[in-house]
C-alpha cells in the first residue's frame, strides 16, 4: 500500500525502451520518471512531440508494462498483478481517452457509453439509464441511437468522455482529447474537462499541446526526451513556460535546461561550481567559454518558424509549436 491514502497514482523511476531491430536501434522514450498524482488533482503533461507524453500515459494506465519500475493504481502495485487481476483494477480505477474517440463503429453512442459496465458484469438494463443520464448530462440526450460515423467529432468526444465517466472513475487518463477537434468545439469539451473536474472528486492526467487545457490544471509537468525537465505551476500558459517553473533535477541527478532557459543562460558550454550545498547550487561559466546571447557573431536567438510545420512565431515568446508541439530551437542570428 501505498504510505498516503490520498494518492490515486504513484509512479517510481519508469523506464521505457522499445526494443527495435531496425538500424537505428531501441528508443528510449521514458528515462526514469517519478509522478505522484493525488484524488481529485489536475495535471497537465506537455512537451513537444516525441518526448514521450503517450508512452508515459499508457504505462501509468496499466495499458503497458515499463521496461522498469514501478507504478501503483490506488495503493495496489500494478507491475505484480497477474493479467485478470491488472483488468479489474484498471476496470475499477481509471478510465482513457484518446485523441479519436475510439467508439465501437457498430455500436449507438448509448451502447458505446455503457459498455464498460456491461463488461464488468452490469446487466444491459441498469447500465443503459446510467448511460442515458450521463449523455444527457454532456448535451448529448437527443443523439443516444446515432451511430459513431453520424456523429460530429465534437459529439464522438462527448461520447467517449461519457463513456470514460460510467464506472465512476478515479482517475482519467487523456491523450490530447481536444486534439482532433476544432477550436470551438474544443473550448466546449475543455468546459466540460473544468466543470468535472470542479464538481467531482475524479483526477486528471491531460496530455496537452493546448494551452487552455493546461490553464485548467493545478500544475503542469513539462517532459523533453523521456524526462521531466520543469513543473508549472497553476493557470500556467504553456506558451510561455518560463513562467513559474521549477526545474527538476531526476534520480540520475541530470538537469535538462528547457531551451528559453538556456538561452537566457548564454548557450552550451562549461561551468564551475562555485557554491554547493543541500538545496542550492550555484554556476558560473568558465571563462573561455562565454558567449554573448544579445550581441556579437555568437548570439543565439529562438528561430523565426517552427522546423516542424513551418509555423510562424510572429515575434512570440512561444517555446512550443501552437501548431504541431515541436520545441522551438535557438538559432545563431
Ligand atoms: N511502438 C513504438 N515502437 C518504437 N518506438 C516508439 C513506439 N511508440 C513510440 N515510440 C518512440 O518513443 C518516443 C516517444 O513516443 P510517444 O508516442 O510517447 O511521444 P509523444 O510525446 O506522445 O508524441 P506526440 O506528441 O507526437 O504524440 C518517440 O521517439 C517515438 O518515436
Ligand atoms: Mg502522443
Amino acid at each position: 500500500m501505498s504510505d498516503k491514502p490520498n494518492e490515486i497514482l504513484r509512479a517510481n523511476s519508469i523506464y521505457h525502451v522499445y526494443e527495435s531491430n531496425a538500424e537505428d536501434g531501441n528508443v528510449v522514450a521514458l528515462r526514469g520518471l517519478n509522478v505522484s498524482i493525488h484524488e481529485g488533482e489536475a495535471v497537465a503533461v506537455v512537451g513537444p512531440s516525441g518526448s514521450g507524453k503517450s508512452t508515459l500515459l499508457k504505462c501509468l494506465g496499466g495499458l503497458m508494462k515499463p521496461s522498469a519500475g514501478s507504478v501503483e493504481l490506488a495503493g495496489t502495485r500494478m507491475t505484480r498483478l497477474t493479467g485478470k487481476q491488472l483488468v479489474k483494477l484498471r476496470q475499477d480505477t481509471v478510465s482513457f481517452i484518446f485523441q479519436d474517440s475510439n467508439l465501437l463503429p457498430h455500436l449507438n453512442a448509448l451502447d458505446n457509453v455503457a459498455q464498460p459496465l456491461i463488461h464488468q458484469g452490469v446487466l444491459a438494463r441498469k447500465a443503459r439509464p446510467k448511460a442515458q443520464e450521463l449523455l444527457d448530462k454532456l448535451g448529448m440526450g437527443e443523439r443516444s441511437y446515432g451511430m459513431p460515423e453520424e456523429l460530429s467529432g465534437g459529439e464522438q468526444q462527448r461520447v467517449a468522455i461519457a463513456r470514460a465517466l460510467i464506472t465512476d472513475p478515479k482517475l482519467i487518463l487523456a491523450d490530447e482529447p481536444t486534439g482532433a477537434l476544432d477550436p470551438i468545439t474544443s473550448r466546449e469539451v475543455l468546459q466540460l474537462f473544468k466543470t468535472l473536474h470542479k464538481e467531482s472528486e475524479v483526477a486528471f492526467l491531460l496530455v496537452t499541446h493546448n494551452r487552455e487545457v493546461a490553464s485548467f490544471c493545478e500544475r503542469s509537468l513539462e517532459l523533453r526526451e523521456g524526462r521531466f525537465i520543469a513543473q508549472h505551476g497553476t493557470d500556467v500558459d504553456i506558451g510561455d513556460l518560463s513562467d513559474s517553473r521549477e526545474l527538476i533535477v531526476d534520480d540520475t541527478g541530470t538537469i535538462t535546461l528547457p531551451p528559453d532557459v538556456l538561452l537566457s543562460l548564454g548557450g552550451p558550454g562549461r561551468f564551475e561550481m562555485s557554491e554547493i550545498d543541500r538545496d542550492y547550487l550555484h554556476l558560473e561559466r568558465v571563462d573561455e567559454d562565454k558567449v554573448s546571447v544579445s550581441s556579437g557573431t555568437n548570439a543565439m536567438v529562438l528561430s523565426s518558424h517552427c522546423p516542424a510545420c513551418k509555423y510562424d512565431y510572429a515575434g512570440s515568446e512561444d517555446q512550443l509549436c501552437p501548431e504541431c508541439g515541436s520545441s522551438r530551437p535557438m538559432i545563431q542570428s
